[in-house]
């Protein structure tokens, strides 16, 4: 396994539509998912989308392991190839998100409350996930990047973008920040 580089807001790579995988069994792609957990945990993530470590392929990784106690995590690890996220009603909520490509900021982003994700998997099965909330934030987050789209081009009142450490001296709560 190896730490990948992580490409930065501003690379060409995060602006490209990122190509299909057609063949999520090969090796490659298994171990395209070992150094992107290793570089995610690394780098602090909660997910990661295969443009981020210069791969312009639509493979994204995203979640949590269990707490200490055992408890499964509100965002299970998974790994997404060729996903796409359908929107299962009109609803939206705002939430603070950050990126691995765009250290040290943050911003409040609107994304739907309630999705359908379709994707396969390394065994090249094709499943189907019905998600809400947090967890439907951080997949439109990385399925985002598989567009070229980064979470600044989402925001949809500017004054709420801005760095971290400033918004924490001003006392903001920051808890489940999405990356
Ligand atoms: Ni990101």
């Amino acid at each position: 396994m190896a730490l990948l580089k992580i490409a930065r807001m501003g690379h060409p790579v995060l602006r490209q539509r990122a190509e299909p995988i057609s063949d999520p069994t090969d090796p490659a792609i298994r171990r395209l998912v070992e150094d992107m957990i290793e570089t995610m945990a690394d780098a602090g993530g909660i997910g990661l989308a295969a443009p981020q470590v210069h791969v312009p392929l639509r493979l994204v990784i995203y979640g949590l392991p269990p707490d200490d106690d055992g408890t499964p995590a509100a965002v299970p690890f998974t790994v997404l190839i060729n996903p796409v996220i359908e929107p299962l009603g009109p609803d939206h909520a705002v939430g603070v998100e950050g990126c691995l490509s765009i250290p040290g900021m943050i911003g409040q982003v609107p994304r739907w409350t309630d999705i359908r994700v379709l994707y396969q998997n390394l065994a090249g099965d094709t499943l189907e996930r019905v998600i809400n909330g947090y967890h439907a934030r951080v997949v439109q987050h990385e399925c985002d990047h598989l567009e070229g789209i980064l979470y600044p081009m989402r925001i949809a009142d500017m004054g709420t973008f801005g760095f971290i450490e400033e918004f924490r001296k001003g006392g903001q709560h920051l808890d489940a920040v999405a990356d």
